[in-house]
């Protein structure tokens, strides 16, 4: 079976979120399913700068605005060299101002039509026989190939977070090369603009989200960021699968990012890691003191506000703070600040580090994620691979991969985190004060801590969920699948 994977973003050329690291990972597992996986990629100026040799494979007279080439790199990654698209520095999303770029429409509306046309005949001796798609990135392929009235591949589209639409003015329809026609309500149109994921959701012959929880949760108003009633109409075709974690790339065993590599029976080695971080963040080097973490983009998404406002609490109680990330103004100032009004207790590196990402899992004694909502969630994930106890809001995939250390987890032996609900400033000052506790009870700590390092999270059972659903697809397409 082939299938093309359509994505913005592609662990380790180019990184912003978690789609970087499942776009990445997914080729590699489903190989061992018999899916043979090409992605495409965006040429982003510094993708196309860590490259080796890539080659010509096809060339587009005009495409969006300018001339535009296929490369292919390696046997499975496909680039597209569109200078007037992605020749740019920086942030694959947004200009330096921090805005989006104004033509984003265009930018990915070019990635998708060229998607279209791998399906169809552009290179001679490779078409998929699925076309998967990543958010509203990756959406508009289904739209161009649903409408291309011939022939097609089967399509899916997963949905990493339903907060980001692309969302652009009607009077670039016809620029886009998107019909009048499609221009409805059961089609492209979301309240009188193009929504490039609305249509994709409209039109995709199966829809994914990463999580069976935020699956459901998407079909509500509440998290369903105006298109739950599209979702609930399209209900028989999605479906939830939770991500996988690369245990290569996140393994404490091998991990050269950390100061003292340790495996669950060698716990007491996470000490210099810890003694490493702290040091790093400016903390007063304390080996007891509770030690909490973040590795996130700073937005309200990820509850980031609630945490500012719940340091108080946090550094009264004994416990720490090193903080990794970076996003809002607002919130880059406030934990910047918080440096200064809890010296020693609270430290903060502002920017995105991939080594210190590793580091800060093995040497906190918890990371912290109290999202509004929360897709998926792969801190977390890799929180339990290394022992650094997840403190999570009770959302999405958050709900779905811990289990909270309440009385009776605790009596069973199963917990291997906490989790709090609702997510308010009250619920996660509650759960700062009972992850402090619990981690007094040293023996009760480590315990939680070795089993949440005996889950397995890798990609074995999700590349098996996916394969299925990509041979659902194309029988229910009809389609005969290729044999690789
Ligand atoms: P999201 O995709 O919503 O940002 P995820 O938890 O799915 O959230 O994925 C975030 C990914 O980005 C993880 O691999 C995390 O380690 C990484 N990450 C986030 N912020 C930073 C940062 N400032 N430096 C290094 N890695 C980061
Ligand atoms: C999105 C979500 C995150 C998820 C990631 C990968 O960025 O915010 O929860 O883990 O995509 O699917």
């Amino acid at each position: 079976m082939r299938v093309l994977s359509v994505t913005s973003e592609l662990f380790p050329l180019i990184k912003t979120g978690g789609l970087a690291d499942v776009a990445g990972a997914l080729p590699a597992a489903l190989a061992a399913e018999g899916v043979a996986m090409r992605t495409l990629l965006p040429g982003y100026r510094s993708v196309l700068a860590k490259l080796g040799g890539p080659t010509e494979v096809a060339r587009f007279a005009e495409l969006m605005g300018g001339p535009a080439r296929l490369l292919a790199e390696g046997p499975d990654l496909l680039l597209l060299d569109a200078p007037h698209l992605y020749d740019r520095p920086g942030n694959p999303y947004l200009g330096p101002d921090g805005k989006d770029w104004p033509d984003n429409a265009q930018r990915y509306a070019a990635l998708a039509w060229v998607a279209r046309e791998l399906a169809f005949d552009l290179l001679p001796d490779w078409q998929p026989d699925v076309v998967h798609g990543h958010d509203w990135q990756g959406a508009l392929a289904m739209v161009y190939l649903a409408l291309a009235e011939r022939a097609r591949p089967a399509t899916v589209l997963t949905i990493h977070n339903i907060a980001f639409q692309g969302i652009f003015p009607a009077s670039l329809l016809t620029e886009l090369r998107l019909p009048a026609a499609a221009f409805t309500m059961a089609g492209l149109e979301y309240y009188g603009q193009i929504g490039f994921l609305k249509g994709g959701l409209a039109y995709a012959d199966r829809i994914t989200t990463v999580s069976p929880t935020y699956a459901e949760e998407i079909m509500t108003p509440e998290f369903g960021m105006g298109l739950e009633g599209v979702l609930q109409m399209r209900a028989q075709d999605l479906v939830g699968i939770i991500n996988g974690i690369d245990p290569a790339i996140w393994n404490p065993a091998k991990d050269e990012h950390l100061t003292a590599p340790y495996d669950s029976r060698k716990l007491a080695a996470r000490g210099q890691n810890k003694a490493a971080l702290q040091a790093r963040f400016d903390l007063a080097v304390a080996p007891d003191a509770p030690l909490f973490c973040v590795v996130s983009r700073l937005t309200t998404q990820k509850g980031m506000d609630l945490l500012l406002a719940a340091l108080p609490e946090l550094t009264a109680g004994g416990g720490q703070l090193a903080l990794l990330g970076a996003g809002d103004a607002e919130l880059e100032a406030g934990f910047t600040a918080a440096m200064t009004s809890y010296p020693g207790q609270v430290g903060a590196v502002i920017g995105y580090d991939e080594g210190l990402s590793h580091l800060l899992q093995g040497g906190s004694d918890a990371i912290l994620i109290p999202s509004r909502f929360e897709p998926c969630g792969l801190t977390q994930l890799y929180g339990l691979r290394y022992g650094c106890l997840p403190v999570v809001a009770r959302v999405g995939g958050l709900a779905d991969t811990v289990v909270d250390a309440n009385d009776a987890a605790l009596a069973d032996g199963v917990a291997t985190g906490l989790q709090f609900a609702p997510v308010t400033l009250a619920a996660l000052r509650a759960v700062l004060a009972r992850a402090m506790r619990l981690y007094r009870d040293r023996p009760a700590w480590q315990q939680m801590q070795q089993r949440a390092m005996s889950r397995q999270f890798d990609w074995t059972r999700p590349a098996k969920l996916y394969a299925a659903l990509y041979r659902d697809a194309i029988e229910r397409r009809g389609l005969p699948a290729s044999a690789a």
